[in-house]
């Protein structure tokens, strides 16, 4: 087999690349080690910024997120007895967009199957090879176990964090990462309940950061912030709601229950390795860095990396010219330091570190007096504004 650009990984970043190709003219395959359906279900974070809807749109895949996708102006941030709504559109001009990223995944599944290039799904021993020359290679195992060769002019490893690319880089570059693991987890609920908000409630408490999302007018998309060393079977239904009316309760107002569907502990950590491409092999998306979910940044980056990615692999693979491609890791990694302090920063200033932890009072103090800053100061609001919407792609 042949193709210019070989793509690993059917996450967002690896199908959106593939289709911001084929709309210019360039062929790729996708290769992907899960099955479809296990795709389709990863639950994920949902808000899409300005940017993100806008390519999804242009690539004509923006149908069904236009019909269904929540649009939002603003969200609410809130310490005990105090809600505070920041209007992002009177702030900065922009907003967000409520859509599961399992939502995209599905859309850009079914338009690729529908009109190409190739998804293959089901592949295994995935292996990227002479990435150093003009005609890398994947070697792979295709869906019936027959060996296959895929030779490309470039490979884009967006296999995600556990993926087979980036050590490949790595070792070859002598790459450097960054790393914070943060000393909480979220527990994550899908909830058949309307969600009893507006827009988003991002809540600090004493207890620990609680966040109320959503996902349509009667699913409910809930976090509350534990301990790492939780486990999921020690949280009842009850406990969880009791958690979330404790700490995202208002006089007059509460959550809204409902029937959970679904329950999950994530982790947090923030993650960047440098540098983003080796010779003809590129990495993008969840491949390369990894933020915590507050302010819901990894779907967006991984667009804004596949974004300007594409811009220079047209521009390498149909005017041979090598200046884009030469500039992409540091112009990405500019936007994704950007966003690894926004996503810090957030999450910093809301969740509470226990005592066994080494957190201490004088920490919340501190929280608390930035928080009271965002509520009043037009500036703090409008920074977070912009951050949270998402700033503009650099090409
Ligand atoms: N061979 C083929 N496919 C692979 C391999 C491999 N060796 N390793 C991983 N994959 C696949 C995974 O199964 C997954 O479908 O690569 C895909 C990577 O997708 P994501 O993890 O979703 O990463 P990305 O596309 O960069 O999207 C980033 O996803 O993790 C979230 O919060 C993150 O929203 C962000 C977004
Ligand atoms: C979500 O809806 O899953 C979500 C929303 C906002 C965040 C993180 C996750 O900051």
């Amino acid at each position: 087999m042949r193709t210019q650009v070989g793509i690993i990984g059917a996450g967002p970043a690896g199908l959106l690349l593939s289709r911001l190709l084929h709309v210019q003219g360039i062929d790729s395959v996708v290769l992907e080690n899960r099955d479809r359906a296990y795709v389709e279900a990863r639950i994920r974070a949902g808000i899409l910024e300005s940017h993100t809807v806008q390519t999804l749109r242009d690539v004509g895949v923006g149908d069904r997120l236009d019909r269904e996708g929540l649009h939002h102006t603003g969200i609410h941030l809130q310490i005990p007895g105090e809600r505070v709504h920041l209007d992002f559109e009177a702030l900065c001009g922009r907003t967000v967009w409520v859509y599961g990223q399992t939502e995209v995944v599905k859309d850009l599944i079914a338009t690729q199957l529908d009109e190409g290039p190739p998804l293959l799904f089901c592949v295994t021993d995935v292996q990227p090879h002479d990435v150093d020359t003009d005609s890398p290679r994947i070697t792979f195992t295709d869906a019936d176990g027959v060996a296959q060769e895929l030779q490309c002019d470039v490979v884009v490893g967006a296999d995600g964090f556990h993926g087979v690319s980036r050590p490949l880089v790595t070792a070859a570059t002598g790459g450097k990462v960054w790393e914070r693991v943060y000393p909480f987890s979220w527990l994550g609920i899908l909830a058949d309940a309307a969600p009893a908000t507006d827009d988003l409630v991002y809540a600090w408490h004493p207890d620990g950061f609680a966040l109320y999302s959503m996902r349509s007018p009667s699913v409910s998309r809930l976090y509350v912030q534990v301990d790492p060393t939780e486990k999921i079977e020690d949280w009842s239904d009850e406990r969880i709601w009791d958690a979330l009316d404790e700490r995202l309760g208002l006089s007059g107002w509460s959550v809204n229950r409902g029937p959970i569907t679904e329950k999950s502990i994530l982790p947090m950590r923030s993650f960047v390795s440098t540098p983003m491409r080796h010779g003809r092999l590129f990495l993008a998306g969840d491949a390369a860095h990894i933020v915590p979910p507050t302010g819901a940044k990894g779907l967006n980056l991984a667009v804004a990396d596949v974004t300007l990615l594409a811009t220079a692999l047209v521009r390498l693979l149909q005017e041979k010219e090598t200046d884009l491609v030469d500039a992409y890791s540091d112009t990405a990694l500019r936007r994704i330091w950007r966003c690894t302090h926004f996503s810090w920063w957030m999450t910093s200033m809301l969740h509470t570190v226990s005592a066994a932890q080494g957190g201490d009072d004088f920490d919340h103090q501190l929280q608390l007096s930035q928080l009271r800053r965002v509520f009043a100061s037009e500036a703090a609001q409008r920074e977070l504004a912009e951050n949270y919407t998402g700033l503009p792609i650099e090409r």
